[in-house]
């Protein structure tokens, strides 16, 4: 993973516990309103894919396992991983793209209702993304991806300075290129040509010479209607729309979109879209249904969007009408690093990946709260602007104190923490009950985001190998992890 140049090891805050008579008079366990929901605490378990869905998206037994466990420890609230809303295959990431997901879904918010006794609330994260291909091998991609141009021919005889590429065989020119060194390259093929080449093809929102691109103004509003309507049918207390990180949404947002068909541009176009897609969702799933968004505070890349789009978006959202705002950062394809071949890039290890999930090693700032500005302007703006959704902030929060603080201080409305739920899914329960001490508490190194990047079954180390002999725990598809924590009375 990415970190600064000369970074600080930054050791975990101090950790002071409350009472349970503290803790009960706290903010961060008193209720708050989203929509018509009350949530009983502003406790906040974020979307984190565990991949643990069927090849083709289905709900399994270990993705009830996974959000069960989260819903023993009763947080306000979970969101359940980014859920594909197109019916194609993603791989095992949850799906909602067809009416066949909806029982698997239903029976994902039974087992949270069972396993919170009924006192968290449970929202689904929704997800479109655009085709992001692997790395292919050198060979693989001369032979049969590059299309071969008269500008490739004329880059070449230019730079070999031999005419004869002008009318050279097809199959000459492919295997020459195969073998050709990076500075050649560099000169005879265009910037996307070579990020396909060494990073794999990837579309982007602005590739309106593409159909299917050009028409996601139209398609889009329809099928994440589609896809709230069957979460609505499914059980779920609302829907959050995905438009942050490396997604479609997210790029429509971005600074980087110029498209010039009234959907890129200015701030106000680049919102456009989005704002369509609310009031579709809207129109199908009624006014008395949560719809939220999760969005970027910072796209942390040149040329992206900043904190001053941040605000604008925040506050056009709250206009709309959307429940609540969560608030990320980073977490783009632009900066990612490049994959081995035959893998595909990913957007959590670049710069803006790291920021999306700030380790321990870091500069100054350090990784704890290091994102609650960018939601606390956003809020300010918004309220300024007379709107009250709450607002939902993330980002190396693991202790009572600090969640507290930032209550306090007005920051945010409700405090996520996704790695600090992960290291113990019944912190928020340990605190209520005056034994923080028990917490077993997320040490930022980010070995779980690793997981994740490799596609593989997220786990958290400081659990992920012990009581490994105790009866019935099922194991991660390598055989060496277990894929849930010990129960907290059992460990
Ligand atoms: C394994 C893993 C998977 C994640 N998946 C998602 C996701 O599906 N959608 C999303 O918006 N954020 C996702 N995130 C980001 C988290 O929701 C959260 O914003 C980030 O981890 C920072 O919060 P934290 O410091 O409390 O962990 C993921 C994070 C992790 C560690
Ligand atoms: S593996 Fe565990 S301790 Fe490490 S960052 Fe992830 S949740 Fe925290």
């Amino acid at each position: 993973m990415w970190h600064t140049e000369n970074p600080i090891r930054h050791p975990l805050p101090e950790a002071r516990w409350p009472t349970q008579e503290e803790a009960a008079r706290s903010l961060l366990f008193s209720p708050v309103q989203i929509g018509r929901v009350t949530l009983e605490s502003r406790t906040w378990v974020p979307a984190m894919v565990p991949w643990r869905a069927t090849e083709v998206g289905f709900v399994t037994p270990n993705i009830l396992e996974w959000y069960g466990r989260f819903a023993e420890g009763r947080p306000g609230a979970i969101v359940v991983e980014a859920t594909g809303i197109r019916d194609i295959a993603s791989g095992p990431l949850l799906r909602i793209g067809h009416d066949r997901f909806i029982p698997g879904l239903r029976q994902l918010v039974e087992t949270v209702r069972r396993r919170s006794q009924g006192y968290t609330r449970l929202f689904i994260q929704i997800i479109d993304f655009l085709a992001v291909k692997r790395r292919p091998p050198k060979e693989k991609y001369f032979e049969r991806f590059l299309r071969l141009t008269d500008s490739h021919r004329r880059a070449l005889a230019e730079t070999t300075g031999d005419a004869r590429w002008m009318k050279a065989a097809e199959s000459d020119l492919r295997a020459f290129l195969t073998d050709a060194p990076d500075e050649l390259l560099d000169r005879v093929m265009d910037e996307r040509e070579l990020e396909s080449l060494r990073y794999g093809y990837r579309e982007r929102v602005t590739d309106t010479d593409l159909p299917h691109i050009k028409e996601l103004p139209a398609v889009l509003p329809g099928i994440f209607a589609d896809a709230a309507v069957r979460a609505r049918e499914a059980g779920f207390d609302g829907v959050e729309l995905h438009y942050a990180h490396a997604y479609t949404m997210a790029s429509f947002l971005s600074a980087k979109n110029d498209r010039s068909d009234g959907y890129g541009g200015a701030r106000s176009k680049r919102v456009r879209l989005p704002l369509e897609v609310y009031r579709t969702v809207r129109e199908r799933v009624g006014d008395d249904y949560v719809v939220g968004v999760r969005f970027l505070g910072d796209e942390v890349i040149e040329g992206g969007s900043h904190l001053e789009d941040a605000v604008y978006f925040g506050v056009e959202f709250a206009r709309t009408g959307f429940d609540y705002l969560s608030v990320s950062k980073g977490g783009k394809f632009d900066d990612a690093k490049q994959p081995k071949v035959g893998q595909a890039v990913y957007p959590y290890t670049g710069q803006s990946g790291y920021e999306c999930m700030p380790t321990v090693l870091s500069d100054e700032r350090g990784p704890f709260g290091r994102n609650v500005p960018l939601a606390a302007a956003i809020k300010r703006a918004v309220n300024q602007a007379g709107f009250n959704p709450p607002v939902v902030t993330s980002g190396g929060i693991g202790t009572f104190d600090m969640a507290e603080s930032i209550l306090r201080r007005g920051e945010a409305d409700i405090v996520a923490a996704a790695r600090q739920s992960l290291a113990d899914p019944d912190w928020f329960l340990k605190i209520r009950l005056g034994r923080g001490e028990e917490i077993r508490r997320c040490v930022f190194t980010n070995y779980c985001e690793g997981l994740d990047s490799m596609h593989k079954q997220v786990t958290c180390k400081l659990w992920d190998r012990v009581q490994l002999d105790e009866p019935e725990i099922t194991m991660s598809d390598d055989g060496r992890r277990r894929l849930v924590p010990p129960r907290w009375s059992d460990a």
